[in-house]
């Protein structure tokens, strides 16, 4: 990942969750990452829109992976002894499906899968329960992989197409703004003085701050954030999802790989180049 877990850590100084005080706080916040898992699932429509046959296998073991993280989490509510409640507002939001490849990969996977990493990983520090943590463990190491795909493909889109730069940043900013605002609704109603939960506002400050250092090494974002003028920050937020609503509408419907996986380059892979292609057979 171009952001290593080193980095993505955020240290709780000790600070942990008690299941028997804290049960109705953690109902909450593992029905927003159930939710997270069952949108998550639905990476498999991004199939439509893969390029190639590697990205496309990648996202079928993707959508099994999530699945599983689904269960794991309910397992997780198993463990608590309550059920799930539905998602804020905010976190549908967050979760909507992107139709368009490089804003799947990179606002989808890359940034947003970028930031459950994070929270994910503290919420690993958060327990002394054994087995939540390893639940925990279990579902953040595989989110690795989904992140550091995310990566790759929007590096190798913007070597194509530089030009889509603006609006994924500006794509990106509405998420992080969307999560100030989830962060905002958190502290309203958490118990004060609360060991995790009172450290939520510098949490969430480390969040922004580990996803700046994504934009900036993912090359979309040239400067720090606070560099950023509140007219060019407005500017771009409004240029993300107008370019994402218009090249929506142009967007083909039809899947991409039956029309060129005779041009897959898993076939040359897998053939070696310059293997002849013979005619058609006599009739
Ligand atoms: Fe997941
Ligand atoms: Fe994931």
């Amino acid at each position: 990942m171009l952001v290593s877990r080193e980095e993505l850590r955020f240290d709780l100084g000790g600070a942990r969750f008690d299941l028997e005080r804290d049960r109705s706080l953690l109902t909450w916040i593992f029905s927003q990452s159930l939710f997270g898992e069952a949108t998550g699932c639905y990476c498999g429509a991004a199939l439509y829109t893969a390029p190639d046959i590697e990205s496309a296998t990648f996202l079928s073991r993707q959508a099994l992976e999530e699945f599983a993280h689904f269960h794991n989490f309910l397992r997780i509510f198993r463990i608590l002894g309550t059920r799930p409640r539905p998602p804020h507002p905010v976190m549908r939001f967050l979760t909507t499906h992107e139709k368009l490849w490089d804003h799947h990969v990179c606002l989808e996977m890359a940034v947003g899968e970028g930031l459950v990493l994070i929270a994910f990983d503290m919420l690993i520090e958060a327990f002394d329960d054994p087995d939540i943590k390893a639940i925990l463990q279990a579902i953040a190491d595989q989110e690795c992989g989904h992140v550091r795909f995310g990566e790759q493909q929007t590096l190798k889109l913007l070597r194509e197409r530089p030009r889509l730069r603006r609006q994924l940043l500006g794509r990106a900013l509405i998420s992080l703004a969307a999560m100030r605002l989830l962060g905002r609704h958190v502290q309203r109603w958490t118990p004060p003085g609360h060991p995790v939960m009172s450290r939520a506002p510098e949490f969430l400050e480390h969040a922004v701050r580990v996803t700046e250092m994504r934009l900036r090494r993912l090359g979309l974002l040239d400067r720090p954030l606070s560099e950023l003028g509140r007219l060019e920050r407005a500017g771009l937020m409004a240029l993300g999802p107008a370019a994402a609503f218009f090249r929506g509408l142009v967007t083909s419907r039809k899947p991409r790989i039956p029309r060129n996986y005779l041009q897959d380059p898993v076939i040359d892979r897998v053939l070696g180049a310059g293997r002849p292609t013979p005619g058609e057979p006599p009739a």
